[in-house]
């Protein structure tokens, strides 16, 4: 009797591609105090309003860094900047929104000097070389678009819940609130949605000199 290997050989190959690689989730070897960062959301939320990045549903930014002297420069399209994406069925990419001087966002905003953002900045810009760095609010049950960016992003999750993943490729992952730091490969397509019934809050930096291999 003879056996025909190509089935034997295509099952192994289906099997390996079933094995899913978070290496486009790289958690850092940084922590932080959660408490703290908590504490810190807290007291800038008593006196500044999350920008809606120019009319987007569901979501808000507070910049913590902008181009030196310049408050134009963390409002409306500049709070969220340039992406693509590809919104139907023919599956074009296109792409949206303002490009971004990431580099320019050299100043901590005064505003937020006496919180504990400012240690976490200057650490995090003693490590990576940081473009804007912001507080990113997800409302519930909402989602992003299927996008990808110009640069890696650096996340630290402030607030969050198991409904909170992010979706890189077809590989998604949770991020806990626990003072990690991770950085993520937001140069491939991908996507965040909040399936809880609380904002998700997280730090969000752009990192310039970040390689995914
Ligand atoms: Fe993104």
């Amino acid at each position: 009797m003879t056996t025909d290997t190509r089935n034997i050989v295509n099952l192994d190959l289906k099997k390996d591609q079933q094995i899913l690689n978070f290496s486009d989730f790289q958690k850092q070897s940084i922590k932080f105090d959660i408490t703290k960062l908590q504490e810190a959301y807290k007291q800038i939320v008593q006196t500044k309003k999350f920008d809606d990045g120019g009319g987007i549903s569901h979501f808000g930014a507070i910049c913590l860094t902008r181009i030196p002297g310049d408050p134009e420069s963390v409002k409306g399209h500049k709070a969220r900047g340039v992406y693509w994406t590809k919104p139907d069925k023919s599956g074009k990419e296109v792409v949206r929104d303002i490009s971004i001087d990431e580099s320019a966002y050299s100043e901590f905003i005064p505003d937020y000097e006496n919180t504990y953002f400012k240690e976490v900045f200057d650490v995090l810009s003693s490590k990576y070389k940081l473009g804007r760095v912001r507080i990113l609010l997800k409302e519930p049950r909402s989602t992003l678009s299927w996008h990808r960016d110009p640069e890696p992003r650096l996340h630290i999750p402030i607030i969050t819940n198991p409904g909170c993943l992010m979706v890189i490729d077809n590989v998604a992952k949770h991020m806990p609130a626990d003072g990690s730091v991770w950085i993520t490969n937001n140069t491939k397509y991908h996507n965040a949605f909040n399936g809880g019934e609380e904002n998700r809050i997280h730090l969000v930096a752009c990192v310039l000199d970040y390689k995914f291999n």
